[in-house]
């Protein structure tokens, strides 16, 4: 019975760690995990008024000298650019060696004026010459 309820409970934390993602394209580098906080469940939760952490570990398949982070929401199927600082070598180590294993991590801020939807997050990290090294989208809803 004991074993059978730490069993369940070690099921749960482990099947509620992986974030849904849909690869959306990622060229120049192939993604081997990604992370976003308040993800357990789908849609992930984005609470407004709270930071949201997204790290990602990728390997780079070509040399990597800069780097800019793009995000937007698809909001019924409408793209609108999501404002992020865009050097991406602040939030990883570049340059980058190809082949190399990156480790890559952002905050973004949860405004609490923003409308409570449902939307799709679009993140990239494109290279210097603005091709994707990671391209990732998952579902969110924006709530309190
Ligand atoms: C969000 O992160 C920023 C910068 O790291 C920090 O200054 C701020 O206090 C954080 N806000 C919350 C609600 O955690």
């Amino acid at each position: 019975m004991l074993s059978y309820a730490i069993f369940s409970v070690l099921v749960l934390a482990i099947s509620a760690t992986p974030v849904v993602y849909k690869d959306c394209g990622s060229v120049k580098g192939t993604i081997n995990s990604i992370d976003v906080s308040s993800c357990a469940t789908e849609p992930c939760q984005f609470r407004r008024g709270t930071n949201i952490s997204v790290t990602i570990n990728f390997k780079a398949n070509e040399a990597v000298t800069g780097a800019s982070t793009v995000v937007h929401g698809i909001i019924a199927g409408v793209r609108v650019p999501f404002p992020v600082p865009s050097d991406a070598c602040k939030d990883m180590a570049c340059p980058i060696a190809s082949g190399a294993s990156v480790a890559y991590s952002n905050v973004v801020y949860v405004e609490p004026v923003y409308p409570k939807i449902k939307l799709v997050v679009q993140w990239e990290v494109r290279d210097q010459a603005g091709q994707d090294l990671v391209c990732f989208v998952i579902p969110v809803e924006i709530s309190d």
